[in-house]
């Protein structure tokens, strides 16, 4: 046997080894037990070809373990060539969504009563005729009570037609002193328009105190409208009627557009309409077992489309019912 040349042929075939399944093949064929090498090893009888054999074990060995050594490497750089992952490149885009107008108002209006230390609420939306109507001290001639205006279930059972019975809820659950502002939904038989839908918001405040004045209601709804329109605005006061309220108010804002000149906005008024307010009617305070000469209050309920709609100014506020996103993107 010419174990020179055994050792070259070995060498070249390990050295050639492409790959580990290669280099593999090339270990079993000339190291393995079935080997040239290892069967020769075997039946060694002399010390001189024993170490010659050992030798050539051993450097084929040493081969193997280099090339193997050098495929890891190779194997590794084509992982890091082909399996690149550029951290810094920008993430694929994901479609972030934002909150509903009414929302984003809602959490105004409920950041600014925070502010005052009110309590915010929401009760239900199917309320008894007792709650919505009578302890509100509404009349029975009163035509809210007409199911031509109200959406009634039974004779006694509606869908709320304002944020108002919370106010009775609120004062029934534990005394006074109460602050405390309740939004939510309300609905109306009215037809839909412009300025109209049967679905709607109301934010309703109660403040129940000793000595409660109009200044109070006059500085309370100032510090809001404030905080919803921006520091400039001015709030008056029209004489009106409800039946929860004596003396009854409609509180106007001055109009933002114009600032109070006249434009289209306010209808050439300079002022623009923000609901209903006034000091409780003992009545009210008595239905709920208050005694009116102890206690004294004021209410206000307002629309917070209407608010929606004067802070972002368009025109329908029907586009806050349709979903359409080309429109809800803008706010
Ligand atoms: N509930 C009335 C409405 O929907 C608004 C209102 C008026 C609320 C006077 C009040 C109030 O709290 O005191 O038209």
């Amino acid at each position: 046997m010419d174990w020179t040349a055994h050792e070259e042929e070995a060498g070249s075939a390990i050295a050639a080894a492409a790959t580990a399944e290669a280099l593999d093949d090339a270990r079993v064929r000339y190291l393995g037990r079935k080997s040239e090498v290892a069967q020769a090893l075997r039946g060694v009888r002399d010390r001189e070809t024993g170490m010659l054999l050992n030798g050539i074990r051993s450097r084929l060995e040493d081969a193997v373990a280099e090339r193997e050594a050098e495929l890891a490497d190779a194997e590794l750089d084509r992982r890091l060539r082909t399996e690149i992952v550029d951290v810094t490149l920008p993430g694929e885009e994901l479609p972030l969504g934002h909150l509903h107008p009414i929302t984003q108002t809602r959490r105004r209006i409920e950041d600014a009563f925070l502010g005052l230390g009110y309590e915010i609420r929401d009760d239900r939306e199917v309320e008894t005729v007792h709650y919505n109507f009578d302890q509100l001290a509404f009349d029975a001639w009163h035509p809210a009570r007409s199911p031509r205006a109200t959406f009634f279930f039974d004779d006694s059972h509606v869908l709320r037609t304002e944020t108002s019975p919370s106010q009775i809820h609120a004062m029934e659950e534990r005394p006074p002193p109460i602050y405390m502002v309740s939004i939510g939904r309300c609905y109306r038989r009215d037809d839909i328009d412009a300025t109209h839908y049967p679905i709607f918001h109301q934010f309703e405040g109660l403040a129940i105190d000793r000595d409660i004045t109009l200044a109070d209601l006059k500085g309370t709804l100032l510090h809001v409208m404030r905080a919803l329109f921006g520091p400039e605005r001015r709030v008056r006061f029209r004489t009106h009627y409800f039946p929860f309220t004596e003396p009854s108010m409609e509180p106007d804002v001055s109009c933002g557009v114009c600032d109070g000149a006249g434009c289209r906005t306010c209808r050439y008024s300079g002022w623009l309409e923000m609901g209903g307010s006034g000091m409780v009617d003992p009545r009210v305070l008595e239905n709920v077992g208050l005694d009116p000469n102890e206690w004294s209050g004021f209410a206000f309920g307002c629309g917070i489309e209407r608010v929606a709609q004067l802070r972002h100014n368009f025109p329908d506020i029907r586009a806050l019912w349709d979903g359409d996103l080309r429109v809800l993107r803008q706010f």
